[in-house]
């Protein structure tokens, strides 16, 4: 999987989809978030179709990553979900496939279907998987409790966690434990939605390298072997979040940074899911 890439969520509109998918890839972007939930598969996949031929790319050159939505968790429905997602997208097959969420929409945080749902989902997703029809697969938001119950039965591992990650909420054991078991981090909110870009650290280190503190937080994770996909609507800043292999971060610099960590977390949270 790709260290880099260029996340969807909240981005809608035929227009807007094409014209910021046109920037990334322009600004070498080979790596496209979406989901299910996101509602914008559709127009993605419509943008992709015209942006191939216009910038000389194939289906092979991209990597698209899309996800089961909460409501879609059980074996039939997971199935069918994600060929509804191969349809939208018009992408023949998925790079990697996400359970969006350990539980299932409607039920109770606690409520212990939901373990039983998602391990159905991951029935589905290893047929996805040996059909061809997805390249790899993988969940988002679980757990190390999570991860250690679908270790327990799944024939075909997870290759990649996608989690809420940044200095502010450094998941330092997960990270190690994903090591371990060899299942690769993507980190989502690498900005915390914008918030992390005004932290005087954030700043001072940005300053000393003669970058943008979007691309000093980015760079962090990049450089722990985590994968991010900021998301924009700016072509700027769209430019910018790409620009990060042309420096490192010293010890002290990623020192600081980890030192950050206040557990502060800006998108939901599984703890609690049964
Ligand atoms: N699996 C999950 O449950 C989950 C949850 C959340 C997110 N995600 C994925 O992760 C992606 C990224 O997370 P996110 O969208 O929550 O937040 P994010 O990437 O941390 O931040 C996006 C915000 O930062 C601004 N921004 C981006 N680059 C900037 C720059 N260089 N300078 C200044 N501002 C900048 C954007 O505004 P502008 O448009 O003005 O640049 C936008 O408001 C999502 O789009 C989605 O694909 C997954």
């Amino acid at each position: 999987m790709l260290l880099f890439g260029l996340g969807t969520h909240q981005l809608t509109g035929g227009d807007l989809v094409h014209r910021v998918l046109e920037a990334a890839l322009a600004a070498n972007y080979r790596l496209i978030d979406t989901a299910s939930v996101y509602r914008n598969e559709t127009d993605i996949g419509t943008s992709l179709q015209k942006l191939y031929p216009q910038l000389n790319l194939n289906r092979s050159d991209i990597f698209i990553t899309t996800k089961l939505g909460p409501k879609d968790q059980g074996y039939d429905k997971a199935y069918r979900a994600c060929l509804k997602s191969i349809e939208k997208l018009q992408c023949e097959y998925l790079d990697l496939y996400l359970i969006h969420w350990p539980g299932r929409q409607k039920l109770k945080h606690d409520d212990e279907q939901n373990r039983s749902y998602r391990k159905e989902s991951w029935r589905a997703m290893e047929r996805l998987y040996k059909e061809g029809k997805v390249k790899s697969i993988g969940v988002s938001n679980y757990t190390i409790r999570h991860l250690e119950e679908l270790l327990s039965h799944a024939e075909i591992p997870p290759s990649v966690l996608q989690v809420e990650f940044h200095p502010y909420y450094r998941q330092q054991e997960l990270l190690d434990w994903c090591k371990e078991h060899n299942i690769r981090m993507q980190a989502y909110t690498s900005l915390g939605k914008g918030k992390l870009l005004l932290d005087p650290v954030v700043i001072q280190i940005a300053k000393k390298h003669g970058k943008k503190p979007s691309q000093v937080l980015l760079k962090w994770a990049v450089q722990q072997g985590i994968g991010v996909i900021p998301k924009s609507t700016n072509p700027e800043h769209i430019q910018d979040n790409s620009a990060i292999f042309d420096f490192e971060l010293c010890s002290q610099d990623m020192d600081m940074l980890n030192g950050l960590h206040s557990n502060t977390k800006y998108c939901w949270d599984p703890s609690d899911i049964a």
